[in-house]
């Protein structure tokens, strides 16, 4: 069996070498980013990042679904996916409602948001927007962290009568974080204690410039109670669309991000997926976190049933074997025997990792090493 560097399978599977040594430690098998390892450690790697194996002769392991760059041309421009962040009650779920013309607060138990909803959202000029809307409480902090990293542009809502809250705060590290544009869109202004300069003087104290400023940042004045700055503020998120360019190629095997998961007594287990590339179809057989699974159906935000699911669509998916975690990848594989292998290996590291407790320090030690 040939033997590849740990630095020649990160650059075959698009990952970073570090995550690649970090992972492999966690199995078990320390080894620096020059070192070689054998096709077994390989393939069970490989696997562990969601990417799947395709095996072209005995002695050479190359990667398939999952790991493949996409060709230039086969790239298609596809719409923004925008999370919406801030603090608890600064209006993020009535902005998005606003958006979508349509009232999801009063379906809500309390007006407070349960799970993160995903909506995309047709302008009258046809251009499409995807929306993420996250729940607003401290303990969906990393969820809210997972969110920024399938988001192309961030919306931080602040309340023009309140100001800059902790959550606030937070959402705006964390974009930064996730090196994610943000737009600020200023909130209640129709609000008679609302004042905008006072947000973007505070925003100043937390390194963020609007253009009022004298920065780079976009913000929008906005009332979702009474509709008003909606065009401006999708006119802002388009233009900052405009120039990340942004494409995927819609001619290739789905992979999707989950955003959201339950158990529905009705329908079984259910995932609201974001399609990051590719085209995601009923009767698909894929792997998701650890779980596995056929398309059965699809059905979209507004609750009717779909063929696909293109770049950027979200979508509801029913036929999975169980519930998968809300970050989660799902790759569609080519067939249920891969999707068995797949999804049984991950079961097994994932109790292997309940049952082995990493040092403590493991991450300290690792930013000591590289
Ligand atoms: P969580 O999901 O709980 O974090 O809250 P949220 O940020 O989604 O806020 P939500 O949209 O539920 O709004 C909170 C409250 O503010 C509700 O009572 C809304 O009616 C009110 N509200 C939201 N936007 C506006 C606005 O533009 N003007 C006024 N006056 N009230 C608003
Ligand atoms: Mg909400």
């Amino acid at each position: 069996p040939e033997a590849i560097t740990v630095q020649e399978l990160a650059n075959r599977m698009a990952e970073r070498t570090s995550d690649l040594v970090k992972t492999l430690f966690k199995m078990g098998t320390p080894v620096t980013a020059t070192q070689t390892i054998d096709q077994d450690t390989a393939e069970l790697l490989v696997t562990e990042f969601g990417h799947i194996i395709k095996r072209v002769s005995d002695s050479d392991v190359e990667i398939g679904v999952g790991g493949e760059a996409d060709v230039d041309t086969d790239l298609q421009p596809r719409p923004p996916v925008v999370t919406i962040m801030g603090h608890v009650d600064h209006g993020k779920t009535s902005l998005l409602d606003a958006l979508r013309g349509t009232d999801v607060v009063a379906g809500e138990a309390g007006g407070i948001t349960q799970h993160i909803g995903a909506y995309q959202v047709t302008l009258k000029s046809g251009a499409k927007i995807s929306f993420l809307d996250t729940p607003g409480h401290e303990a969906f902090t990393e969820m809210r962290a997972r969110g920024a990293t399938i988001t192309d542009i961030v919306v931080i809502v602040v309340a023009g009568d309140d100001g800059l809250m902790p959550q606030t705060i937070e959402a705006i590290n964390h974009t930064k974080a996730a090196g994610v544009p943000m737009i600020v869109a200023i909130n209640k202004m129709d609000k008679p204690g609302s004042d905008a300069n006072k947000i973007r003087t505070a925003l100043l104290q937390h390194d963020v410039q609007v253009e009022a400023m004298g920065g780079e940042v976009q913000d929008v004045e906005v009332s979702a109670l009474k509709k008003t700055g909606l065009d401006e503020l999708t006119d802002k998120i388009l233009l900052q669309a405009e120039l990340l360019e942004l494409r995927a190629n819609p001619d290739r095997m789905a992979e999707a991000t989950v955003v959201e998961a339950k158990l529905d007594k009705g329908k079984g287990p259910l995932a609201t997926v974001l399609v990051r590339r590719g085209t995601l179809r009923t009767g698909d057989i894929f792997v998701v976190g650890t779980e596995s699974g056929k398309v059965r159906a699809l059905v979209n935000d507004k609750g009717q049933q779909v063929k696909e699911a293109g770049p950027s669509v979200p979508v509801e998916v029913l036929g999975l074997t169980g519930v998968p975690m809300a970050g989660d990848n799902l790759a569609v594989v080519e067939n249920e025997a891969r999707a068995r292998e797949v999804a049984l290996y991950r079961q097994q590291v994932a109790t292997a990792k309940r049952t082995t407790s990493a040092p403590a320090s493991l991450e300290s030690m690792f930013s000591a090493i590289s």
